[in-house]
C-alpha cells in the first residue's frame, strides 16, 4: 500500500489563508504535518479594512489538531514580511500557496482607476511579492513549490471583470515563467483554477450549487502539487466538485504563406477556414515550440526559404 503523503519538516505560506479555500488548503497541508503560515488581512471581499481575526482563528483550528501554524495579517502586497514571519517562526520556506484575492465587478466602461489598481494589486503584485521575497530561499536551498490560484474568468473571459481577468491570466504568465526559471533548481510553480464555495462566489451563485462546492474538493490537489514527489511542473489545472484536470494551449495547423512572396487581406481571408482549423492541432509548450513552425516556414525551400537556420531561443539561466 502507498505510504500516506507527508509533508513533515516542511513549511508552507498560504496567503488569504483565513477563510474560504486558503483555510482549507492550510488545513489540509497541517493536517500532513506541515508547518503553515496563515496569512490574512482579514479585510472585506471588496478588499476594504482588515482584521487579525480571520488568521488566528485558522490558527487556533490547526493547533486545536496538533498542528503546527502562525498568524500572519500583512497584506500579500508586502510579501518580505510575510516570509519573514515564516523565518522567524519557522526558518525556512518550501511552499507558497499564492490564494489571497478580492473581486470589484463592475463593467469595463463602468470601472474606475481604483478599482482595477486594487484587483492587479492583491491578485499580481501580491502573488509576485511573496514569490519573489521566497524565491532566493528556494533557489538557495535546491527547493520549492509555489502555486498561483488563477480562475476560469481569468482563463476563458467574463463580463464584467476585466480587472480580475487580467489579473488572473497575468498569474498564469507569471508561474509559466517562474516554472522556466525554477527548473534546474527543483522548484516547481503550478496554478489551479479552482471553483468553490466561499463568500467570493456565495452572491453570485444558488445554494443548491454551492451546497456542492466545497473547498475540501481543491485542496487535495494543491496539497499534491506542493509535494515533494510532484514532478509536475508549469501545469494549469481546473478543480472543483470532484473534478480534476489538466489545461495546454492548442495551435491550430494554421497556413504557410510562401517566403518573400507578399500576401494581403484577401490573401489571409481566403485561407482562414485552414487558419483557424483546429484538425490535427499541436499543443506547444514552450517558446521554442511556438517558434518552430515559423522556423519551419523560413527554413522550407519549397516555400522560398532557406535550409540552414537553426535558432536556439531557448530561456537562459541568469
Ligand atoms: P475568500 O474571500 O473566501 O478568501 C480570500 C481570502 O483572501 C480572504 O480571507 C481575504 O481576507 C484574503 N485577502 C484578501 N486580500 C488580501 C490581502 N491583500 N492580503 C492578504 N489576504 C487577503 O475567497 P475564495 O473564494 O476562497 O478565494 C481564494 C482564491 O481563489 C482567490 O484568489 C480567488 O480569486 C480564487 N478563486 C476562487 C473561486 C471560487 O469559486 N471560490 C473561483 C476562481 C478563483
Amino acid at each position: 500500500m502507498m505510504a500516506e503523503l507527508r509533508f513533515d519538516d516542511r513549511v508552507a505560506i498560504v496567503t488569504g489563508a483565513g477563510g474560504g479555500l486558503g483555510r482549507q488548503h492550510a488545513l489540509t497541508l497541517a493536517a500532513r504535518g506541515c508547518k503553515v503560515v496563515v496569512n490574512d488581512l482579514g479585510g472585506s471581499a471588496h478588499g476594504d479594512g482588515k482584521s487579525s481575526s480571520a488568521a488566528d482563528k485558522v490558527v487556533d483550528e490547526i493547533r486545536a489538531m496538533g498542528g503546527e501554524a502562525v498568524a500572519n495579517y500583512d497584506s500579500v502586497e508586502n510579501g518580505e514580511s510575510i516570509v519573514q514571519t515564516a523565518l522567524d517562526s519557522f526558518g525556512t520556506v518550501d511552499i507558497v500557496v499564492n490564494n489571497a484575492g478580492i473581486l470589484r465587478d463592475v463593467s469595463f466602461a463602468k470601472m474606475s482607476k481604483q478599482d482595477w489598481d486594487l484587483v492587479l494589486k492583491v491578485h499580481l503584485e501580491g502573488s509576485m511579492s511573496v514569490t519573489h521575497a521566497a524565491w532566493p530561499i528556494m533557489r538557495e536551498k535546491g527547493y520549492g513549490r509555489i502555486i498561483m490560484t488563477t480562475s476560469a474568468a481569468g482563463l476563458y473571459g467574463n463580463f464584467g471583470q476585466a480587472n480580475y481577468c487580467a489579473a488572473k491570466l497575468g498569474l498564469a504568465g507569471l508561474a509559466n515563467c517562474l516554472a522556466e526559471e525554477g527548473r534546474s533548481k527543483n522548484i516547481h510553480v503550478n496554478t489551479i483554477a479552482p471553483i468553490a464555495a466561499s463568500r467570493l462566489t456565495e452572491t453570485i451563485m444558488p445554494p443548491n450549487l454551492l451546497e456542492n462546492l466545497k473547498p475540501e474538493a481543491v485542496s487535495p490537489l494543491v496539497a499534491w502539487l506542493c509535494h515533494e514527489k510532484c514532478e509536475e511542473t508549469k501545469g494549469i489545472f481546473e478543480v472543483g466538485a470532484g473534478f480534476i484536470s489538466k489545461l495546454r494551449w492548442e495551435r491550430s495547423q494554421g497556413n504557410s504563406f510562401p517566403l518573400g512572396k507578399a500576401f494581403s487581406v484577401d490573401d489571409v481571408a481566403r485561407r482562414w477556414g485552414k487558419i483557424t482549423d483546429f484538425t490535427d492541432a499541436e499543443h506547444p509548450s514552450n517558446v521554442n515550440e511556438s517558434f518552430s513552425p515559423i522556423l519551419d516556414n523560413i527554413n522550407n525551400p519549397s516555400l522560398g526559404g532557406n535550409e540552414f537556420i537553426d535558432l536556439d531561443v531557448a530561456s537562459k539561466e541568469s
